[in-house]
């Protein structure tokens, strides 16, 4: 397969159109089988749930190119599983789990030019999605939708080394108690733009949020979920029904205790006593890990091992990680799924 002829470790985060997506209509109370197609538009009705009332949801996770060159998906399963809570929260139909995976290996494959090669830290990102159409101008759930897989090649995260951020505690919450903030639906992000906007604006990458009930409680890291090693070597996320469920943390919290031997915990991790942890980080598909090296909260600095270079833990953790995506480090059983089995016909 030729590539198409990209820079690869330029490539930022940025949308591009490549040869084909992958859209499926439900409608009269089932899924059509789906198809792929050329162009990257969808016509919907300007009345559709999704433009006004928020019933979407979507989903994002990667292809990588191996050292041997195969393709593969890394735990698209859990992607399926959160899109069909996030569905079922906003009443919309559920994708079932095999269409989901086999939507995301179509795109793949029809557009492997873009597939970036080993080597390059280059991966191809997927975006499947549901949105309510049809036309129903009340707030309630809408009498159509379509299930999309759109793919992009995207670059290297870490381009200038893979080096700490400092953040900042937000005034803002992403989300509600008993709110949409364990599922992946839009309107959790179009509130986390001004808090983010914010941060930036006082000098930090991002914000973290606090739980929305008693602001004492660590939940999310802007976009991505927490995570903290304590000098005893205990590997520590917060577990919360308004965090959303990170398979990227999912996996660390595997990483942790099966690879390196840590004692890998979900629990409660109080602002105040965030000075327990050695080294914090942030964790998510895009990055894997992004390595936290302070935190101001009212008005004081916390430091975590640099504020200029990634804490040893910290970096095992995600060499470990990224080596099970790419393929050189053996995953646990059933968290790659590859591209040539799925798709032989
Ligand atoms: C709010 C939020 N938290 C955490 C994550 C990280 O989740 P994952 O590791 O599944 O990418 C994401 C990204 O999907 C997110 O949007």
């Amino acid at each position: 397969m030729e590539k198409a002829n990209i820079n690869w470790g330029e490539l930022g985060f940025n949308y591009q159109k490549v040869d084909k997506i992958y859209v499926s209509y439900w409608k009269d109370g089932k899924w059509d089988e789906g198809s792929l197609q050329d162009d990257d538009k969808i016509s919907i009705s300007v009345s559709a749930t999704s433009l006004h009332y928020g019933q979407q949801c979507f989903e994002g996770l990667k292809a990588y190119t191996t050292k041997s060159g195969n393709i593969q998906l890394f735990r698209p399963d859990m992607n399926a599983k959160r899109l069909q809570n996030s569905c079922k929260r906003i009443l919309m139909p559920e994708v079932p789990i095999d269409k989901f995976i086999d939507a995301c290996l179509k795109v793949v494959e029809a557009n492997e030019k873009y597939v970036p090669p080993y080597g390059t830290g280059a991966t191809f990102y997927l975006r499947p999605f549901v949105i309510g159409t049809g036309d129903n101008i009340g707030a309630g759930p809408a009498p159509e939708y379509i299930f999309c897989v759109f793919g992009i090649p995207v670059g290297p995260y870490f381009k200038g080394g893979f080096n700490p951020v400092k953040m900042t505690t937000a005034k803002f919450d992403r989300a509600a108690p008993y709110g949409t903030g364990g599922v992946k639906v839009g309107g959790n992000y179009a509130c986390g733009m001004l808090p983010h906007q914010i941060a930036v604006n006082d000098g930090f990458a991002d914000c973290i949020y606090l739980d929305p009930e008693t602001h004492t409680t660590i939940e999310e890291a802007g976009t991505s979920n927490f995570f903290g090693i304590t000098k005893d070597n205990k590997f520590i996320t917060p577990d919360s029904p308004s965090i959303l469920p990170s398979i990227t943390r999912n996996s660390l919290l595997t990483v942790a205790r099966d690879y390196l031997g840590m004692e890998a915990i979900e629990g409660e991790i109080k602002i105040d006593d965030i000075d327990m942890f050695e080294e914090v980080g942030a964790c998510g598909t895009a990055a894997v890990i992004t390595p936290i090296g302070s935190i101001t909260y009212n008005g004081k600095k916390h430091i975590f091992h640099s504020e200029e270079e990634a804490g040893p833990k910290i970096t095992k953790l995600y060499n470990t990680l990224y080596g099970i995506q790419f393929g050189d480090i053996e995953a646990p059983e059933g968290w790659i799924v590859k591209l040539q089995k799925q798709c032989a016909k």
